[in-house]
């Protein structure tokens, strides 16, 4: 791509940071300003001169969509799709050209502060919803923004902190949804994280954001920095930023940097490039819509900016209540008490402030001033047929304050009442961008009010508001029924009360596992880090894969959900397809009286007495709709990448021979079907040396067979040590050049000679296909 070739170099150190809060800056007559909003589940059109990044000022009325943990539980990337169309055409309508978003961190810890924005603790989850919402903005060609690159996973310190973790857990957890989303959807625009990994700042990380953003998955987007995520204008941009937002004033340090010999022109030209490449992007998607004007101007003193067109508000909140209820998870329905009969003769008492004052999104920079707010009472008013009688109780306070008055009324009107429908959750000061929670419990007021609720009304059902986990071990024998709606956007009322009165199944399935108690979480003895640093001691074993591996007690199992009807899964068949590659069918039944969506995951399961690597990994996951008694067959690629492992040595993806097993099934621990595969491998071998053990000589193909030629005198030793196996495994353990002081006739030089008769063996099988 050519620059306007005109442009000076203080011209292109220009273009290298913002304008205003929400703006890129123009070149006279050349270069025109475009404008970036947030984001994620909705649109955050601020006054570009009186920004901020946290939600503090005002912003134009927008959708609010459910939340990503609300999306994500969704599990339908088609639906993903759709409501990162509806996006874009919000942010168009709005006059801006770049979403903030999808935010894709792996939710390594419930105390998250920000987990409601993210989608999951598993990267393929995240990485297929977030490459479908991408997908979805980009079609209209507004640009999206992936966020935050890379490992941030908490909030305590985020300006700050270093988050230390090895290259295999970066490699098989933290990055492949990034790397998903930039093969698969090539977003405009990556937003780098705020923190340090392994000590570098995202935004000045040479070999985050040029040899593996770039180099390896090919990304030919704008890399940004979160707003105010720079410390080193210069070494960010000699490390692959082109943009940093909001701007500091700081651009005569590029064109300083670069004159003082510190800084190559060419980084600032291809920074340079890269912005401009982003405003040619949308103005041509601006062009092709017909709306070839400048950026609407919107100065938040009641000036509304001009609209390019409009969106349709019914429409667009129409499909805000199918995501919400998409992603409401079905926790328990003991006895079937869920659903309740719209036409029935009934009392319920409905119980909670939250029925009343939903929560439906989170706090921060993604807050989204509504265009309409649906409430569960109302909604389930109008829902409920004339037989049913609805009385309401607020219960408890949001901020907490005990009141015994409220609890008193709640429990009168659960007394008259043949269902209880208590909306409980956690209060709006409770989880935000910014700070981590420190408990996963409710607040101890609302679980006092559902034990006098359920002493005095059998039959309770439980409605949950939430953005992060919360723990229900405590708690849930007082109720039949658990409904996770988690942050269910604006029309979380209609959504709520499609599912309690069985309008719709739930569908919903849980993208994170919900522990028994929060001591069980993987990551609790270094979360959130302390001094500067947090370790990610707990490696790739993160969510399910650690509960599944060491067989811990969970509350509620990774990729769990009920529905009013049930399934049945048969005739799992794997079929090789050659090259490490197989195709996987199963056959899925809606055995239940209702219509429903199963979620179907494929699982890969390694099975191994002293675990190497995680028990078993998602691999595929597909949701089919299918009425009473409809089946459907259901097939998955399996690809070598999904059976390998990264190898720190070879800094490179592995496939080791032997076998695996393919598991399908409805949960992380609810698997219906397996079948064992085996693989020949990738054909690579760790390579030997000197230090190479002997145990890693024998089960080298090649090193075997040399030793084997040259050893006989050890390896009669060997045999001679008959059944004493602890000599043989001592000798196992031991360093071949160590050896050379034993007397078995490896000497040093023989060493020197079998590592480089190894290292000349023909040329190994090729890496996995990323
Ligand atoms: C957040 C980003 C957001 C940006 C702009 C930052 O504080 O971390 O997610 O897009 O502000 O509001």
């Amino acid at each position: 791509m050519n620059l306007p070739h005109d442009l000076t170099l203080a011209e292109k150190a220009s273009l290298t940071s913002g304008s205003s809060t929400w703006q890129t800056t123009p070149v006279d007559g050349r270069v025109r300003a475009i404008t970036l909003t947030d984001g994620p589940h909705g649109i955050r059109r601020q006054d570009p001169a009186a920004g901020d990044a946290l939600g503090l000022n005002a912003s134009l009325p927008a959708t609010c969509f459910p939340p990503a943990v609300t999306l994500g539980s969704s599990w339908d990337p088609e639906l993903a799709r759709r409501v990162g169309a509806a996006l874009a055409r919000e942010a168009s309508a709005l006059g801006a050209d770049v979403v903030l978003g999808p935010g894709v961190n792996i939710k390594r810890s419930p105390l998250c502060g920000r987990n409601f924005e993210y989608l999951s603790e598993d990267p393929l989850v995240s990485g297929v919803m977030g490459a479908a919402v991408v997908a979805g903005i980009q079609s209209l060609g507004i640009g999206a923004c992936v966020k935050h690159f890379a490992v941030n996973n908490q909030e305590t310190d985020r300006m700050r902190v270093s988050a230390d973790v090895d290259e295999q857990t970066l490699r098989e957890i933290y990055l492949p949804a990034f790397e998903r989303i930039v093969r698969e959807a090539a977003p405009y625009a990556v937003m780098t994280a705020y923190n340090r990994i392994n000590g570098v700042y995202a935004s000045e990380n040479h070999w985050l954001l040029t040899e593996v953003l770039r180099g390896e998955w090919g990304f030919d987007g704008l890399v940004m920095s979160d707003w105010g995520a720079v410390n080193d204008r210069v070494a960010a941009l000699a490390a692959g930023l082109d943009l940093e937002m909001p701007p500091t004033g700081t651009d005569g340090q590029i064109v300083e940097a670069v004159t003082a010999g510190r800084l190559e022109e060419s980084a600032v030209t291809a920074a340079a490039e890269r912005v401009i490449r982003l405003v040619r992007r949308v103005e041509d998607a601006r062009r092709s819509a017909g709306r070839d004007e400048e950026t609407p101007r919107f100065d938040g003193q009641g000036e509304e900016p001009r609209r390019f067109d409009d969106w349709d508000e019914d429409a667009h909140h129409e499909l805000c209540r199918q995501a919400a209820r998409a992603g409401a998870v079905l926790l328990k329905n003991d006895g079937g008490l869920l659903p309740l009969d719209p036409a029935g003769s009934q009392r319920i008492a409905v119980i909670g402030e939250f029925a009343r004052t939903p929560r439906y999104q989170g706090h921060g920079s993604s807050h989204v001033v509504p265009t309409r707010l649906d409430t569960p009472w109302d909604a389930l008013r109008a829902a409920a047929g004339p037989g049913t009688e609805l009385s309401f109780a607020p219960g408890f306070t949001l901020d907490g304050t005990p009141d015994a008055a409220l609890v008193a009324d709640a429990v009168s009107a659960a007394a008259s009442a043949d269902t209880a429908l208590v909306f409980l959750g956690l209060p709006e000061a409770a989880e935000s961008e910014g700070f981590d929670r420190t408990t996963i419990d409710l607040p101890a007021g609302q679980i006092a009010l559902l034990r006098a609720v359920s002493a005095a009304c059998p039959r309770v059902a439980v409605v949950l508001a939430n953005g992060g986990v919360v723990g229900v071990a405590r708690w849930q024998d007082a109720a039949s029924a658990i409904l996770e709606g988690w942050l269910p956007g604006q029309a979380a009322g209609t959504a709520l009360a499609d599912l309690l009165f069985g309008f719709h199944s739930p569908c919903g399935r849980l993208t994170e596992t919900i522990p028994v108690k929060l001591a069980d979480v993987p990551s609790h003895l270094n979360f959130p880090g302390r001094d500067g640093h947090v370790v990610y001691g707990e490696g790739r074993y993160v969510g399910y894969r650690h509960y599944d591996t060491l067989d811990v007690p969970v509350a509620y199992p990774f990729g769990h959900g009920l529905s009013y009807t049930r399934f049945s899964y048969d005739d799992l068949a794997v079929v090789e397809n050659g090259g490490n590659t197989w195709t996987v069918e199963a056959t899925v039944t809606n055995t239940g009286g209702r219509s429903g969506h199963e979620v179907v995951q494929l699982y890969v399961a390694f099975e191994e007495q002293a675990p190497s690597r995680p028990r078993h990994e998602l691999r595929g996951f597909t949701k089919v709709g299918l009425e009473p008694g409809e089946s459907r067959r259901v097939s998955f690629t399996l690809t070598g990448r999904d059976v390998a492992r990264w190898s720190p040595s070879r800094r490179g993806w592995r496939i080791d021979p032997g076998s695996f097993v393919v598991e399908v099934g409805a949960s992380s621990r609810d698997i219906r079907l397996r079948a064992e595969v085996s693989t020949a491998g990738d054909g690579l071998t760790d390579e030997l040396g000197p230090m190479s053990t002997l145990g890693e000589w024998l089960a080298h193909p090649v090193g075997a067979e040399l030793l084997g030629a040259r050893m006989r005198r050890a390896a009669g030793l060997l045999d001679a040590s008959g059944g004493h196996s602890a000599l043989i495994n001592l000798a196992l353990g031991i360093p071949l050049i160590k050896f050379s002081t034993f007397g078995i006739g490896l000497t040093s030089d023989v060493v020197t000679e079998l590592v480089s008769a190894v290292r000349n063996a023909p040329a190994e099988g090729a890496a996995p296909d990323a």
